[in-house]
């Protein structure tokens, strides 16, 4: 439920009919997720989906081949310990201390998770009490909304503002209330490709502190940081610690996203709320997986910075590709993402225009308008995934160039 005005959600396609279903009322305006919907659309029209965000080659063989001795050995095939394996957990807290010199207790203060996705449904449904505020920074990603909805929480969006899309401090202080208790962030910024600079962090975290909120972080992409946008974890601000549950995803960074393991660290308060959760959603889940990506925690740094310089090749030919069909690119700094503004085409409605590019151009992307509350707000922006091969990223240039300028 969002808190101000509701307004009612465009979905263009197919939706599923909750009339007469049984689904909680909470959950029904998220009967469908906007990204099965534009595969569905993807699929129907032969397009290449530049869509959903997941990368068409796998990560390193080396954790491949971990995950696979693994299973054949026998370990993690029975249920782990419900925080995770401890090789996972001690890991975990190493790579929080080596990038970014955070000390995190492998016992206490981190739990495994089922991807970054359960970390974040189950630190919402710990944390937020029926009516309680969630603030956000909008267009989300869409499990956000759900959460909350789950949580049985209300959601309160502030727009990235601005022709950068950047947050909006003032909006954002605007927008705290005393109902507020929680404030979701996510930096590197699924989708508008946005990175948080540490003076916007300074200051959100500067209202989280005054206001003494839980801050969720949702880091998923903190490796996925191009140029000099380095990605900034808030937990490494003065007085953010003790506030802030960080999430991280083994799967987007080390390009294994069917494998879901993710994980949550911070204060062992904080983390104790998300474990008692955690146990009763999935309780455990990857065995195998969890060693793998323990090992790939500890690769040595040219893993990580060749896996950026990878993405950025791709972002930048995408870039180059639909800044020459005359869309307005906005430069991504981090993520799969780079999100376009699709009014120098003579469209209004990004939503208009991707079904028109499925059908035209048989390529998908997916419109901001279905990650927000506000479609006025986000109508022009359109979303494209860019972990792509470069020749899938070439024949999408090239069937856009003949759709749209035949
Ligand atoms: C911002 C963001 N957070 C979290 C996730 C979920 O990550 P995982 O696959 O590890 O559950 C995604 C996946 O797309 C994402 O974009």
């Amino acid at each position: 439920m969002r808190g101000n005005l509701i307004l009612p959600r465009e979905i263009g396609v197919a939706t599923v009919s909750t009339v007469d279903s049984p689904l909680v009322a909470r959950m029904r305006e998220h009967a469908t997720s906007v990204f099965a919907e534009m595969s569905d659309l993807a699929r129907r029209t032969e397009s290449i989906n530049l869509g959903q965000g997941f990368p068409d080659t796998d990560g390193p063989a080396e954790i491949a081949e971990v995950a696979r001795a693994c299973i054949a050995d026998g370990r993690g095939n029975q249920y782990p310990p419900a925080p995770g394996v401890p090789e996972l957990r001690l890991a975990i807290s190493a790579h929080a201390m080596r990038f970014y010199g955070i000390p995190v207790d492998s016992d206490t203060e981190v739990v495994v998770t089922t991807g970054a996705s359960e970390a974040i449904q189950s630190a919402l449904l710990a944390f937020i009490e029926h009516g309680d505020e969630v603030v956000m920074f909008e267009p989300w990603f869409d499990i956000y909304a759900a959460g909350i909805s789950l949580a049985d929480g209300v959601r309160m969006g502030v727009p990235l503002a601005g022709p950068g899309l950047r947050p909006d401090i003032d909006a954002l202080r605007d927008a705290i209330t005393p109902s507020t208790k929680v404030l979701l962030i996510n930096s590197p910024h699924n989708p508008t490709g946005v990175v948080f600079t540490r003076a916007e962090l300074e200051a959100i975290a500067a209202i989280a502190i005054e206001r003494n909120l839980i801050v969720i972080s949702d880091e998923a992409y903190e490796h996925l940081w191009f140029d000099d946008h380095r990605h900034i974890p808030i937990a490494t601000l003065p007085g953010m610690w003790e506030r802030t549950v960080t999430i991280g995803s083994g799967g987007k960074t080390f390009s294994f996203t069917g494998w879901k393991v993710g994980w949550a660290y911070g204060p062992t308060n904080l983390i104790s709320a998300v474990k008692v959760v955690r146990q009763h959603l999935s309780f455990v889940s990857g065995g195998p997986f969890q060693y793998a990506i323990a090992h790939g925690l500890g690769m040595p740094d040219q893993y990580f910075t060749e896996f950026r310089h990878d993405l950025s090749a791709k972002r930048d030919l995408l870039t180059a590709g639909l800044s020459e069909l005359g869309l307005g690119v906005l430069p991504s700094q981090g993520t799969y993402f780079l999100t376009t503004d699709v009014r120098p085409l003579g469209y209004d409605d990004g939503l208009a225009f991707c079904r028109d590019i499925a059908e035209r151009a048989h390529v998908v992307a997916i419109p901001h308008q279905l990650l927000s509350d506000d479609p006025a707000v986000a109508a022009p922006y359109v979303r494209w995934a860019f972990c792509k091969r470069p020749e899938v990223l070439n024949e999408a240039i090239a069937r856009l160039t003949s759709g749209l300028h035949p």
